[in-house]
This record gives C-alpha cells, sequence and structure tokens, in this order.
C-alpha cells in the first residue's frame, strides 16, 4: 500500500546522485577529435550489441557527418588535445548482445554506464578489469549472470562500482578476495546478487578505507564471524549501509557498534535478530537520522541510549516483536529528535501497549505509523497541533474515546487518515470543513451517528472504508460524485438506505456496498468495477444491467440477497475473468443461460433459492475451474447431468439440493476424488448408488489440512496489479438444522442423498 511505501523509499541516494553528477560535468566538456584506436574500438562494441527494438546507437558511424567519434551519443573525450574517450554512458539503450573485448582498447576509459540493458545472464566479461582507468563502473540492471570475475579486482581507481539487480538467482560471487584491491572505492551497491558462499565478506568490506556506501541488498549474506580484530578494523568512513533482506544475526551489532560515528543511514531490514534487543551502543552513532529495522525479529523496546540521537529523522521498526509502554519510547525519542523526527514507525508489534502520549513536541513529525499493537486509551486532542503530520495509522489497537474536530484543527497536510479497528466514535459538527485533503480514509468500525456530511469537502481520495460504522441514515445524493480516482470503497455493514445515484467512473477495483438497506435498480455503471459485492440489500430490478459493458473486468461479483428478478440474461461471454459469482437469494427465473460456459476463470457459482428451471446447459461444462457449485432451492428437472463429474475435475461442494433433478447417479460422479460435500438431497432421483462412490477419497478422509477454503486471484487494472482473496462459503441441513460454515468449511465432510 502506499502509504506504507513512501515510508519505505529512501531518500540516501541524493546525495549519491549529486557526487555523479558533478563527475559527470567534470567529464563533458567539448573535446577536439576522436584518435582512430578509439573509434574503432566503439565501432566493434556496437556491432555486438543490438537494439531491443531496430537500431540503436544511430550516431555512432563512418559517415561524414559523423567522422568525430566525441560526438557520439554517450561518447565523452577528454577535454585536452588527444581526444581519447574517457567516459561511456550507454544508460538505458535497450541493448542486447555481447560486449567485444575491443572495449579494453579504450584505455583511457573513466567512467562506463551500461545500466538498463539486457546482457541475457551473460558473464560479466574479465577484459573488464583491464581497463584499468576506471573510477565509475556501472553494470546495473544489465540483466548479467554467472560469477563476478575477480578481475575486478585490477580496478585499482575504482571509486564506484554498482552491480545492483542483475539476473537474479544467477549472478553470484564465491569470494569477495578481489574487493581490498580496491582501495579507492567509495561505493560499492552489489545488491541481489547471490553472496551466500562468501563468509568473509565484512573482513573484505572492511579493508575498504575510504567505502561511504555499502549496498548489499538481497544478498543472502551469511553472518559474519566477528573478530575483535574485525571490529577494531571495522570501516569509519561509512555513512550509507543497507544490508536489507540478508541472512544476518544479530553477530552484526558488534561490527557496527561504537566505531561508526559518520553513519548517517543505516538499514538491517529483514535479517533474522532472534528475539534480541536493538544494541545499546547504536545510540553511540551520533549523526544517524535514518534508521530502519523492519521485519527482523527484535525484542524489547528502544534503548535509552537513544535519547543521544539527535539528528533522528526516520525510524522505522515496524513488524518486529518489540514490546513495552509507547509512552517509554516517546520519552526517549524526545530527548533529542524531537525537532528532527519525521517518521516514526512502530506498526506490527503487536505489543507496544499504554495510551498515547502528547507528541506536540515532535515538530517536524509527518508519518505516525503505529497500527497492529496493544494501544488503549484515548487518542489526545493535543495531536489537532501537529500541523506538519501527513500519516495517521492507527488502526487495529484498542483505542477509544471520541474523536472530535479538534483532534485535526492543524492538520492542513494530512493525506492517510486510518483509524479502523478500534473502539472509537467519531462526533463532527454537521457542517465541519476539515483543513485537509485526504487520499486514504480507513475508518472501519468507527462509530459514527450519521452519515459523515465531512466527505462532501473530499475531493480526492482514492480509498474509502467506512464500513462497520453504524450509520443508519439515508446516502446523500452528493456522495455519488465520486473522485474519478477512486480505487477502493467499502461502505458495507451499515444500515445504509436510498439508491445508488449518478456515478461517473472511469473503473474501480473495489467496491463493496454490502449489507444495507439499498434499494432500487443497480446502475450499470457499477459493472466497471473489478470486485463489486452488493449483497444482502434491497436492490431489486432485472440483472440486464450487467450486459451494458463489453469486456468486462468483473473478477467478483455477489448480488445474493437481493430482489433482483427476472430472467438471466446471456451476455456472460462478457465476464471471462469472473471467479466468483453469488447470485443466490433472488428473485432470478427461467433457464440458466447457455453463455456461462463462457465463464472460463470461474471457481465458485451458487445460483440457489431463485426459481431457475430447466436443463442445465451443458456449455456450463468449459467452466472447468470449478470448485463450488450450488444450485440448491431451484426449480432445475433433468438428469445429473455426466460432465459434472467428468469435466470439472477440482469440484470440492456440489449442491444440487431441492430441485427436481431425476433418473439415477452417474458414475461420473465418482471422478469427483476432491469433493467434499455432496448435497443431492430433494430431488427425485432413484435408482441405486454406484458402487464407485468409494472413489470419493476427500469425503473419506480425516479433515483437511486447513480450516478455511480459500481462493485467491489476482485483478489487473491499468499499470496495477491488485491481489484479493476470498473464503468460501456453504449451508448444510443435517437433521433438520441449517448451518452455515465458512471459518472451518475445510473440515466439513458431508454426502446427503436424502429424500427431505
Ligand atoms: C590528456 O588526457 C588523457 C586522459 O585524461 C591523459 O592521459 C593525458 O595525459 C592528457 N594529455 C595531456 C597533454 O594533458
Ligand atoms: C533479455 O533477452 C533475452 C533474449 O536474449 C530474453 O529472453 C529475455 O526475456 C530478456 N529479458 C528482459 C528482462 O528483457
Ligand atoms: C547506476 O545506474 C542506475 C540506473 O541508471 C542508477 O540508478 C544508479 O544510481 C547508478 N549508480 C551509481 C553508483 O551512480
Ligand atoms: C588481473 O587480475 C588477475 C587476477 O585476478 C591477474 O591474473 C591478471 O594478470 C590481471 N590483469 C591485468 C591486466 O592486470
Ligand atoms: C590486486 O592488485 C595487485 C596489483 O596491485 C595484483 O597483482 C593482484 O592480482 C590483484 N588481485 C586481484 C585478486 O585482482
Ligand atoms: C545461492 O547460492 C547458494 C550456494 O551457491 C545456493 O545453494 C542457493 O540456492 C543460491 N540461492 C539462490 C536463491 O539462487
Ligand atoms: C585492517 O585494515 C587495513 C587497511 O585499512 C588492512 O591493511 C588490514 O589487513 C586490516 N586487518 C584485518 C585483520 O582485517
Ligand atoms: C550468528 O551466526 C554465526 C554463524 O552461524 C554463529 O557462529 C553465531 O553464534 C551467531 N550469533 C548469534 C548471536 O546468534
Ligand atoms: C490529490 O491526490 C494526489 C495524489 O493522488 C496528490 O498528489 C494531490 O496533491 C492531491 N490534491 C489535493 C488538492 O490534495
Ligand atoms: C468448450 O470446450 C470445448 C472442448 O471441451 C470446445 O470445443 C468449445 O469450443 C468450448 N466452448 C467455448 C464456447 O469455448
Ligand atoms: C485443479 O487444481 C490443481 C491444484 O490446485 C490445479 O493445478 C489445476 O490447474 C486445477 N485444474 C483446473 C482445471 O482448474
Ligand atoms: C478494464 O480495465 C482496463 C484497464 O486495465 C480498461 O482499459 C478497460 O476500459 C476496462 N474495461 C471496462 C469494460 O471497464
Amino acid at each position: 500500500m502506499t502509504v506504507a511505501n513512501m515510508v519505505e523509499a529512501r531518500s540516501c541516494f541524493k546525495l549519491l546522485y549529486a557526487i555523479v553528477v558533478v563527475l559527470l560535468l567534470h567529464m563533458s566538456s567539448p573535446c577536439i577529435g576522436c584518435s582512430e584506436r578509439d573509434m574503432q574500438a566503439l565501432l566493434a562494441l556496437k556491432q555486438g550489441l543490438v537494439g531491443d527494438d531496430g537500431d540503436r546507437l544511430l550516431s555512432w558511424g563512418r559517415e561524414a557527418q559523423n567522422k568525430d567519434c566525441c560526438q557520439w551519443e554517450g561518447v565523452y573525450c577528454s577535454s585536452n588535445q588527444t581526444g581519447h574517450v574517457v567516459k561511456l554512458d550507454l544508460q538505458d539503450q535497450s541493448l542486447r548482445g555481447k560486449i567485444s573485448p575491443a572495449l579494453v582498447n579504450l584505455q583511457h576509459l573513466e567512467y562506463l554506464d551500461l545500466s538498463f540493458n539486457n546482457l541475457s545472464r551473460s558473464q560479466i566479461p574479465d577484459f573488464i578489469g583491464s581497463l584499468s582507468n576506471l573510477i565509475y563502473l556501472n553494470l546495473s540492471f544489465a540483466n548479467f549472470g554467472g560469477q563476478i570475475p575477480n578481475q575486478l579486482g585490477n580496478l585499482t581507481h575504482l571509486q564506484y562500482l554498482d552491480l545492483n539487480n542483475n539476473a537474479y538467482s544467477d549472478i553470484h560471487a564465491k569470494n569477495l578476495n578481489w574487493l581490498p584491491n580496491l582501495s579507492g572505492l567509495k561505493h560499492l551497491d552489489l545488491s541481489f546478487t547471490n553472496l551466500s558462499d562468501v563468509v568473509g565478506w565484512l573482513e573484505a568490506v572492511n579493508m575498504l578505507p575510504k567505502l561511504r556506501n555499502l549496498i548489499l541488498v538481497g544478498c543472502y549474506l551469511p553472518p559474519p564471524v566477528i573478530s575483535s580484530v574485525s571490529v577494531m578494523n571495522s570501516s569509519k568512513s561509512l555513512v550509507h549501509v543497507n544490508l536489507d533482506g540478508n541472512n544476518l544475526n544479530s553477530s552484526i551489532f558488534q561490527w557496527l557498534s561504537g566505531t561508526h560515528t559518520n553513519l548517517v543511514d543505516l538499514n538491517l531490514s529483514g535479517n533474522n535478530f532472534n528475539g534480541s534487543s536493538i544494541p545499546a551502543s547504536f545510540g553511540n552513532m551520533s549523526s544517524l537520522e535514518y534508521l530502519y529495522i523492519y521485519s527482523s525479529e527484535l525484542e524489547g523496546g528502544i534503548p535509552n541510549s537513544f535519547a543521544k540521537l539527535c539528528r533522528l529523522r526516520e525510524l522505522a521498526l515496524g513488524s518486529n516483536s518489540l514490546s513495552g509502554q509507547l509512552s517509554d519510547f516517546v520519552e526517549t525519542l524526545s530527548k533529542c529528535a524531537q525537532k528532527t523526527l519525521e517518521i516514526l514507525d512502530l506498526s506490527r508489534n503487536h505489543d507496544i501497549s499504554g495510551s498515547l502520549p502528547d507528541l506536540t513536541n515532535f515538530l517536524s513529525l509527518k508519518h505516525l505509523l503505529l497500527q497492529s499493537n496493544n494501544l488503549s486509551g484515548r487518542i489526545p486532542e493535543s495531536i489537532g497541533q501537529m500541523s506538519k503530520l501527513e500519516t495517521i495509522r492507527f488502526e487495529g489497537n484498542s483505542l477509544e474515546g471520541v474523536i472530535s474536530e479538534t483532534h485535526f484543527s492543524k492538520l492542513s497536510k494530512l493525506s492517510s487518515l486510518i483509524l479502523s479497528s478500534n473502539s472509537l466514535l467519531l462526533n463532527f459538527s454537521f457542517d465541519w470543513i476539515p483543513p485537509f485533503q485526504l487520499q486514504f480514509i480507513r475508518l472501519k468500525s468507527c462509530k459514527m451517528s450519521s452519515f459523515p456530511k465531512w466527505l462532501q469537502t473530499q475531493k480526492n481520495y482514492t480509498s474509502l472504508d467506512i464500513s462497520d460504522a453504524g450509520i443508519s441514515d439515508t446516502i446523500p445524493s452528493w456522495f455519488w460524485d465520486l473522485s474519478q480516482k477512486l480505487e477502493s470503497m467499502d461502505i458495507s455493514h451499515n444500515q445504509l438506505r436510498g439508491t445508488v445515484g449518478n456515478i461517473r467512473l472511469e473503473f474501480a477495483p473495489y467496491l463493496n456496498l454490502s449489507w444495507n438497506q439499498l434499494e432500487g435498480p443497480i446502475p450499470s455503471i457499477l459493472s466497471k468495477a473489478s470486485v463489486l459485492d452488493l449483497s444482502h440489500n434491497n436492490f431489486s430490478g432485472a440483472a440486464s444491467f450487467l450486459c451494458a459493458t463489453k469486456d468486462s473486468n468483473l473478477t467478483f461479483l455477489d448480488l445474493s440477497s437481493n430482489h433482483v428478478s427476472g430472467e438471466l440474461p446471456d451476455c456472460w461471454i462478457n465476464f471471462k475473468k469472473l471467479v466468483f459469482l453469488d447470485l443466490s437469494n433472488n428473485y432470478l427465473f427461467g433457464k440458466i443461460p447457455t453463455t456461462m460456459g463462457h465463464l472460463f476463470s470461474i471457481k465458485t457459482l451458487r445460483l440457489s433459492n431463485n426459481r431457475f428451471v430447466g436443463e442445465l446447459p451443458s456449455q456450463l461444462k468449459n467452466c472447468t475451474k470449478l470448485t463450488l457449485f450450488d444450485l440448491g432451492e431451484n426449480n432445475l428437472s433433468s438428469s445429473i447431468p455426466e460432465w459434472l463429474g467428468a469435466s470439472i475435475p477440482n469440484l470440492t461442494i456440489l449442491i444440487l439440493r431441492g430441485n427436481q433433478f431425476y433418473r439415477s447417479i452417474p458414475p461420473q460422479l465418482c471422478h469427483l476424488t476432491g469433493v467434499q460435500i455432496l448435497d443431492l438431497s430433494m430431488n427425485n432421483i432413484s435408482g441405486t448408488i454406484p458402487k464407485c462412490l468409494n472413489n470419493l477419497i476427500a469425503l473419506a478422509q480425516k479433515g483437511n489440512s486447513s480450516l478455511t477454503i480459500q481462493h485467491s486471484y489476482t485483478t489487473q487494472m491499468g499499470d496495477l496489479l491488485y491481489g484479493w482473496d476470498y473464503e468460501e462459503e456453504a449451508s448444510l441441513t443435517w437433521k433438520g438444522v441449517r448451518s452455515k460454515y465458512k471459518s472451518t468449511l475445510g473440515l466439513v465432510k458431508s454426502i446427503d442423498l436424502s429424500r427431505q
């Protein structure tokens, strides 16, 4: 989700970028003319490389107008008379192919950037080690694979080495013995290189006296073996260290302890510190501005020594097992960081408790993420004075009390307000005009006495959740004048009345209006959604609204328990992405349309408790992914189709209960080896029970490994991929009692052939 991404994003590369730009300016002065040797080397290089989408490097050629190779695209020469190529910038040229060994003839080359190309998992060529004047080498995002050549150790002038993000799970190194040769290195990025075998990586890094930036993200780094020598020798020049997503244990803390007084930015997230606390020595890192250690199994609180971190801007310790009173965390940080701290992320620690203290001393605080903890008590009104706040995430705690306008008096910059799943009561005056324009409004289970009128002032939100808010009110017509950027709306589980007004929607991935008292016909525009839940309302009219949309993006459609009536339209050819369709408990009648056979993605199909008649169309046998098929309580009459057993291998729940199916049970049903619930009761079935029913092994076996039957699916909307899941539910009648199963459905096994 965007807020989290924003907080997790790094700003540490700005400084580096500035350095690179300076280097670049220094080199790009005009030059006099290109040497023949360099020109030939470049032409050989071009020959080995082709553009992904046609010709690239068009200016590289011998034609009259191109004869000075110093003028070629991406080529920069030294400023003196000799005209040697000193810089080659081929970043993002969609180049594929092979790097010609003629490259080494560019003996004056100081800067080489081949990033964002596709070298098809080939190895970084050994001969790059002969470009002995290189200062800057950037081979990031270039799809290099194989082993990193030791010959890089010959590049003794190198200051920047960036191999970030090459062929993942292919590029690797067995050792870094060559690294100490690069004694002038300032920037090292080997992220997403497999270094799982490099036990001595820390020793190698320690021998780089000028190293400022160390970036080894997702390298499978093993825990270093820390000797007292390596602690002593640890690099004092380091400014940015990012070891996110490795296999480190808490032994790394010893290396970082004490000596790193220049460290500005430290990221140790995604490691396993297995219950250790944050070491007190981190408080000695007096330059520290950014500390990120989330998802790393830390325990305890923050050490008192953090009171000495006077420059701290961002502290992200989410998704650990930290514990203690929030007020203790805050008190320690307020000693010195209160003017600087911009991000405080203690989310998902589950055990940080106590009430929210006054935070107004934190004059710069922008993002406050305390969700999924054990916080209780009231939210102090003073939070409304924190005029820099952009994000408030308190969801999933036990906060209580009344939230009023005072809580927001000066929050003009607020863009994310997430208070879901607490015990809060929102009480604003009727004509409140909030000072903010929110992007995320998530207030699930925050109680409101009437429909929140202040929403009328919010013109820009992408996400709205006011579900389970106890609202018993009519939805005002202005509400439907929704932002064009709406991605998700959940107003379910209230007692909202009225009709769905005139909405404009380009597309909206998620619309949940279920469990209200909404009425009237369903506007066809709603079928532009991807997930649409209108169940448990009083919607009426025909289902033909669905046919207005061609090539629908609907993946989940729940219209169950409404008053939808008439014949089902025959336009299902437009719903090839539909995974879940529930039309049960309505007043639909007539035949089941044949185009339903085009629901190629359907996994759950419920048509129960309507008045469908006739046969099941044989086209449905193309719905091969079906796992739940519920036709119960209709007036269908035919023999039980053989294809149910023959064509739908993964059927887990089949309910034909309460129809007029006749004749005998076809032996093909015995193919349904995964069936857990087979309900053929209350039909006119006769004959003998097929002997092969003992093939239904899922029915006979004990239990299922999971409690629920869950399905997940994705929907592509523009550039974004959204993932959803849902749990199946089913009703069974046993000894005359009808019960619903959902949270334990995985364990339910039942076969019912009874007459009633
Ligand atoms: C010209 O520049 C090149 C590369 O930067 C250097 O090797 C050479 O010594 C310089 N020549 C003069 C005359 O400055
Ligand atoms: C790189 O090129 C190879 C073919 O040489 C192709 O199979 C692969 O998909 C390309 N990778 C990317 C990321 O474009
Ligand atoms: C290397 O190139 C990539 C992509 O062009 C860029 O993002 C990165 O900052 C460069 N690395 C260095 C050290 O300049
Ligand atoms: C480069 O380094 C290798 C060892 O890794 C060495 O054998 C070779 O002689 C070196 N080549 C040059 C040109 O310095
Ligand atoms: C390190 O550099 C020396 C020359 O300074 C060279 O002889 C040696 O081969 C290099 N080692 C590696 C591993 O490249
Ligand atoms: C990383 O390398 C190790 C040893 O070479 C290997 O066992 C492991 O599977 C590799 N990991 C990945 C994700 O490729
Ligand atoms: C300590 O670092 C220096 C260079 O800074 C290096 O020469 C020496 O070998 C290192 N010692 C150990 C034990 O790593
Ligand atoms: C870290 O891992 C290393 C190597 O597996 C082990 O020797 C060391 O005891 C571990 N340290 C801690 C604190 O778990
Ligand atoms: C509306 O939201 C976008 C992000 O979706 C944001 O960049 C913009 O500043 C917001 N506009 C207003 C008026 O708040
Ligand atoms: C249904 O599946 C059969 C093969 O089982 C295929 O011949 C037929 O074209 C499919 N129907 C549609 C509408 O795709
Ligand atoms: C049935 O389920 C298996 C396992 O989940 C899956 O691999 C297979 O594709 C499914 N078959 C169909 C026709 O959907
Ligand atoms: C389906 O989504 C795509 C974007 O992914 C959009 O271009 C298209 O218009 C949508 N189709 C409908 C019928 O809304």
